[in-house]
């Protein structure tokens, strides 16, 4: 007979995906509905994000239907909407949202996010008394969630997101495929990865075999582009095959000699509700650069939205479901206003809910890549990144054939 005397019988918890997808959207939202169940409370699905508690809502009921949480995306839609007054939109739009909570009858709202959707959701905590849980999500994985990595007795304080795993892998995938056709044409290739503030994604190329990255931590001065089109050369050159992959955050700061200026590239002049432009299109400069000044055929590729769709890779599901483990405690404790963490970078099998704990949702920022991940006279990351990555990815993977076949000469 099934108990309906659960605690929170009678309660009802919506969950809202807001700004980018990621592969692990769907298995987050499958999580947590599960496990809120589980606690009695009926669970709905809000529309679009923000966007979806606006006018008369666009709300869906998500108790005991079927998910399929290896699903990338987020069935919920998503959208980069802002209640709050903006540039693009100046209207104050929060009476709505807090309105339509009133009409759901909404007693808790997750909300799965970046810093832009969750800082929506701090904001109505610490103005509104909402009781809200932020749960992360970024392909970019800058978010802040305080996760400790120790390489060689030193604490770095890293970021581990929910989405990234799976992005990063793709990543790895690309990059490691790309070089057979690097290798079969001698060529350079640029390859562009998303990441409008932060390199972390960027470094999955690495995985794949990637030789150099240029992170938009670190802009390329006047100054700094002569120096790297010096080491391209001599990495090339270097190179047993003669072909190199280059990869390159969207979000990387190049100086333009005909402006005088170094800046990011933007793909469009539009910004969105939270005032964030759109990127893309570094790696065609990039690689026409290399091609004019050092002679060597260069090509421009991008993985753009490859990363960020497809299906949840498994180290995804599992820090979802960790993640949501913490949710219940949380949810048990009425401690809203939080967001469920891990606490220090984990192997897929210690992915367990007493590796976990909560932030204050005032503490979320943006966190970039730390220096120390990175060796800006080589291009590349360096050993402590690659050594974070191996929680995640394991081993660097990609396609290898060391040939050298003997040359035939003629008998004249
Ligand atoms: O926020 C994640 C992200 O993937 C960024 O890396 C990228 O700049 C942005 O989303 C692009 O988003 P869209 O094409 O959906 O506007």
């Amino acid at each position: 007979m099934r108990c309906e005397h659960k605690l929170f019988h009678g309660k009802t918890l919506a969950i809202l995906t807001g700004g980018g997808d990621t592969p692990a959207i769907n298995s987050s939202i499958e999580a947590i509905r599960n496990r809120a169940s589980f606690l009695g409370y009926k669970v709905y699905g809000i529309r679009h994000g923000w966007k979806g508690l606006l006018g008369n809502g666009d709300v869906l009921d998500l108790t005991n239907q079927p998910y399929d949480g290896f699903y990338g995306g987020t069935a919920l839609r998503s959208s980069r909407t802002n209640p709050f007054p903006s540039n693009k939109n100046p209207e104050d739009r929060v009476p709505q949202v807090l309105r339509n909570l009133e009409r759901y009858k909404i007693d808790v709202i997750v909300t799965i996010g970046g810093d832009d959707t969750n800082g929506v959701a701090k904001a109505l905590y610490e103005k509104y008394n909402i009781p809200v849980i932020g749960f992360p999500k970024t392909i970019d994985n800058d978010l802040r969630t305080r996760t400790m990595h120790n390489f060689n007795g030193k604490e770095i304080e890293a970021v581990l997101c929910p989405g990234f795993p799976s992005a990063a892998k793709g990543v790895m995938e690309y990059a490691g495929r790309i070089r057979t056709t690097a290798e079969s044409h001698s060529r350079i290739i640029v390859l562009e990865v998303m990441g409008r503030d932060a390199g972390w994604l960027n470094g999955g190329a690495s995985f794949g075999g990637a030789e150099m990255a240029l992170i938009p931590e670190f802009e390329i001065t006047k100054e700094r582009k002569d120096f790297f089109l010096e080491c391209v050369k001599e990495e090339y050159l270097r190179s047993p095959k003669k072909s190199l992959v280059i990869s390159v955050s969207e979000g990387v700061r190049w100086y333009d000699a005909v402006t005088d200026k170094t800046d990011v590239v933007y793909a469009s002049s539009e910004v969105d509700e939270f005032g964030h432009p759109r990127f893309g299109g570094i790696s065609g400069i990039v690689a026409s650069e290399i091609s004019n000044k050092l002679g060597i055929q260069a090509r421009a590729e991008s993985t753009g939205y490859y990363a960020r769709s497809g299906e949840c890779r498994l180290y995804d599901r599992r820090l979802t479901t960790t993640l949501a483990d913490k949710v219940v405690d949380l949810l048990l404790r009425e401690d809203y206003g939080q967001m469920p963490v891990l606490k220090k970078t984990c192997k897929y099998q210690e992915l367990e809910e007493f590796n976990t704990t909560s932030i204050d949702m005032g503490e979320i920022c943006n966190h970039p890549l730390p220096g120390v991940y990175y060796d800006i006279n080589k291009f590349r990351f360096s050993d402590a990144y690659m050594d974070f990555m191996s929680y995640i990815l394991e081993k660097p993977h990609f396609l290898k054939f060391d040939y050298d076949f003997p040359v035939v000469i003629p008998e004249d």
